[in-house]
């Protein structure tokens, strides 16, 4: 990526189509190729080396993400993958400091580190700033999702962050549901922002991987070293496919969001909803919080029904064009009942319903949840 001499700065939309680029040369690539290597040649110790070390493939899509995050990026084989290496490097009884309904993946994961006795867990509603701050004290890691998954609980990174930063706290960001086009948590001074790139990154439901950015030269290298002996790596396709992903992720992250906030707006006045959680919304109780620091509010919502928890299921059985899947943050819509997974949190309600909202026409969107909501 260069941006000429002179020039203003490339702004996000333009970063992420520019960014992770071949150099130019005459009939040069245009598009990195799909690094196929376990290994290099190696005359000399030094470079990669070995695939496992690195591939040019991650490399493009790490220059990508770096290009929104800030820092500098390391490419997993996925989300877990990701959040599984800064856990590790943690220090045998390290207080970690955690959302208390985050997503359920690291809940389990957080959960067995406990119980394996490896760290000691407080839990936090990370939308109550003065709980949160009240459990910095002796904190190792402060890991906030935000917003969180999927109750849309918003956590206010600036002042947040600040805070945990004078106590010397590590602070990492679950940046997935936002993106770095809604939200920088290396600009607001966190350690770690982290992607499933899985989602709205790659974009397609296609992939799975995640990634970790930093700003932080001697925190990278010992993230680089979780990854090379943790080994949890990403496929080259995978990572030339999310590139390509990326290539959209302005226009389709703008579309999906205009979506969520319409359908968010009809869902509350619809007699059939109960509640309606999106940060966009300017009744909900995080919308004053997002509003301060997030340039947009991202593109899922969650809902309660009137009624009960088969109630909920029939609904998301009965829609055409909204899958009914696990995930988020690709370009077709999806939907679930949260709960009907056992490792989701119990203080999620058991009628909560989780839509990601994607690029399709919204009228068609609406059409099929209004008919949906109609089959109980
Ligand atoms: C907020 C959040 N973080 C992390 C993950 C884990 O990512 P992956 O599925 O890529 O491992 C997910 C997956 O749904 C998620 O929603």
């Amino acid at each position: 990526m260069s941006t000429p001499k002179d020039s203003r700065p490339l702004s996000p939309a333009s970063l992420v189509v520019s960014a992770g680029r071949p150099a130019v040369t005459p009939d040069g690539e245009l598009n990195p190729s799909i690094s196929l290597n376990s290994t290099f040649h190696a005359p000399n110790a030094g470079g990669a080396g070995y695939g496992r070390y690195g591939n040019e493939t991650w490399s493009a899509l790490e220059e990508a993400i770096s290009a929104l995050e800030g820092g500098r990026t390391l490419l997993f084989g996925s989300g877990m993958a990701a959040i599984s290496a800064v856990f590790n490097m943690l220090p045998h009884g390290a207080v970690i400091t955690a959302s208390k309904n985050g997503y359920s993946g690291t809940m389990s994961l957080l959960k067995k580190l406990e119980s394996d006795g490896r760290v000691d867990v407080r839990y936090v509603d990370v939308s109550n700033t003065s709980e949160v701050l009240d459990s910095l004290p002796g904190t190792v890691l402060l890991w906030l999702e935000s917003p969180t998954n999927p109750a849309l609980e918003v956590a206010d990174l600036p002042t947040i962050i600040t805070a945990a930063k004078k106590l010397n706290c590590g602070v990492g960001v679950d940046n997935t549901f936002a993106t770095a086009l809604n939200q920088q948590p290396l600009a607001m001074g966190a350690d770690i922002s982290m992607n499933s790139v899985t989602k709205f990154l790659a974009g397609h439901s296609d992939v799975l991987l995640g990634s970790l950015s930093t700003s932080d030269g001697a925190l990278f290298t010992r993230l680089e070293d979780q990854r090379k002996l943790g080994g949890a790596i990403a496929g080259p396709f995978e990572a030339w496919l999310a590139l390509r992903g990326i290539r959209t992720l302005a226009i389709r992250l703008k579309q999906s969001q205009e979506n969520a906030l319409e359908i968010a707006t009809r869902l509350s006045k619809h007699p059939k909803v109960s509640k309606v959680r999106y940060p966009g919304l300017p009744s909900d109780p995080h919308h004053a919080t997002a509003k301060k620091f997030m340039k947009g509010f991202g593109a899922v919502l969650s809902f309660e029904i009137a009624g009960s928890a088969g109630d909920a299921d029939k609904v998301c059985s009965a829609s055409k064009l909204i899958s009914q899947a696990t995930s988020l943050g690709g370009v077709e819509s999806l939907w679930e009942r949260r709960h009907r997974w056992s490792a989701e949190s119990p203080s999620i309600p058991e009628n909560l319903i989780r839509l990601s909202v994607g690029i399709e026409d919204v009228e068609d969107l609406w059409a099929d949840i209004d008919s949906a909501l109609g089959y109980y």
